[in-house]
């Protein structure tokens, strides 16, 4: 068995489909494209919890820390992606530079990037979704909102909306997305308004102490919030449809971290000047803090945008592992039949009727610390192998035609591992252990399955004997 073998890059070219997609993105698009997959439950939802346990007002820090960490990702990122644009993204690039074995592994932990992810982001959600309703004077019962941890049953909410959202993928996946970019709109808006109406109210006094958990305060709430940046690879992955890609896949993607962050730290910054950040630990903190100061129709207002903004990063995560499990399928590593096209709907409804089942599964029945948790340590991991990747293809394909060339490759490649080391062991030590259990179980489904069903081992499969 052969845990290293490659795909050749020719190989990975030529599943990209062969056929070159018309390039009719600009920079701009990108840039909307950007905030539709980015902002969502990290800022809307994770940075009360994070501030009130993890950071205190020094949360803002945390946000500057994640980007300069997904800035330097970024540049890494964008590389391969332009080079190599093939579905499965980072697992498509670790297959042909570090080899199968870790390409099955970046592609297990993109099962915590996009399915565990749209799980954090439904139960955001439905926090939203139940604080308008009771600010409305409809108040559903905790059994049927909370998750067991909780002290409820089941977050019925989280359910419904993974349902609802899986039934639209199913019937088509041009329509949801083109209702994506209006929702991006919406979702600005709703920060705009809350921006707004907030900031008169903030008092300086609530920044001090700044740190109340001192330094490493900053990289742990980082280490949480990382969530908010989620969402800005599968940009990358637009390269191929990206005019002039060199000039704009950098000005995009760089451009959409640069406005989120500003965005973010602004957010961070009013909503902990506003109120003590030990009061901020709810899951709907941007809502919270408006009706604090009396704005109970402007809460409601910015509830509804965030619930817009919220179902497109859901949409467009379920969308993203339905293409990454195409990508492991059309290799062999997963049973091909989960990636069947519906006749009718031309859509991959098994794998995303399977997806959208286990989302629901976990959003309604895991608290949304752990579920987001793992979804950064997951995220982070796949990140560092691909930042591995750009300098090993470096050295093994020094001619491959880069239309886009990560400046000072060896100097921002390190770092972009060195910061999300920094970000992954600020994780809680039970989150480790998770992602241990989760790795090992990926290597044993990959022996027991992949190993033997790989396209590329081929050779090894017909010497076994045939059943
Ligand atoms: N970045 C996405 C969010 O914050 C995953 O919801």
């Amino acid at each position: 068995m052969n845990l290293t073998r490659k795909k050749s890059v020719a190989d990975v070219m030529a599943q990209s489909g062969g056929k070159a997609l018309p390039r009719n993105l600009g920079a701009f698009d990108l840039f909307l494209m950007g905030i539709g997959v980015i902002i969502g439950t990290g800022i809307f939802v994770m940075t009360g919890v994070a501030a009130a346990t993890y950071a205190g007002p020094g949360i803002i820090l945390s946000f500057a820390f994640s980007a300069v960490a997904c800035a330097f990702i970024c540049l890494a990122y964008s590389e391969l992606a332009a080079a190599l644009p093939a579905a499965g993204s980072s697992y498509a690039y670790s297959y042909a530079a570090a080899g199968e074995f870790m390409a099955w592994l970046v592609g297990w932990n993109l099962i915590l990037e996009y399915t565990v992810g749209a799980s954090a982001v439904a139960a955001g959600w439905s926090a939203y979704f139940v604080g308008i309703l009771k600010a409305g004077g409809i108040e559903l019962p905790h059994a049927l909102t909370a998750v067991p941890h909780d002290g409820g049953i089941v977050n019925l909410p989280a359910v419904l909306i993974i349902a609802f959202l899986t039934f639209l993928l199913v019937l088509g996946v041009r329509e949801s997305m083109r209702l994506s970019r209006i929702l991006v709109f919406i979702k600005l808006g709703a920060i705009f308004l809350f921006l707004l109406l907030a900031t008169p109210h903030v008092t300086p006094r609530n920044w001090v102490p700044f740190l109340p958990f001192g330094m490493q305060g900053i990289t742990a709430g980082a280490a949480i919030i990382f969530l908010a940046y989620i969402g800005f690879d599968s940009l990358a992955t637009a390269a191929e449809e990206t005019k002039n890609p060199q000039r704009n896949m950098p000005i995009g993607i760089i451009g959409s971290l640069v406005a989120c962050t500003v965005l973010y730290m602004a957010v961070s910054a009013v909503l902990t000047g506003v109120a003590p950040y030990t009061e901020l630990n709810n899951a709907e903190p941007v809502t919270y803090v408006l009706r604090k100061i009396g704005y109970n129709f402007g809460s409601a207002v910015v509830g509804v945008g965030a619930i817009a903004g919220l179902t497109t990063v859901c949409l467009v995560l379920i969308y993203a592992q339905t293409r990454a499990f195409f990508a492991m399928a059309r290799d062999g590593l997963i049973p091909e039949g989960i990636c069947k096209v519906h006749p009718k709907f031309g859509t991959p409804h098994v794998a995303t009727i399977f997806v959208g089942t286990v989302i629901a599964l976990i959003s309604g029945f895991t608290p949304i610390g752990i579920v987001a948790e793992m979804c950064n340590i997951g995220t982070l991991f796949a990140f560092i192998i691909t930042s591995a990747c750009v300098l090993i293809l470096r050295k093994t394909h020094p001619d491959l035609k880069r239309p886009f060339r990560c400046p000072a490759a060896w100097v921002i490649a390190p770092l972009a591992i060195i910061c999300s080391l920094i970000i992954m062991f600020s994780l809680p030590g039970a989150t480790w252990v998770r992602f241990v259990v989760w790795s090992v179980l990926g290597a044993v489904v990959y022996l027991v399955y992949g190993a033997r069903h790989s396209k590329l081992g081929a050779a090894d499969a017909v010497a076994a004997p045939a059943e």
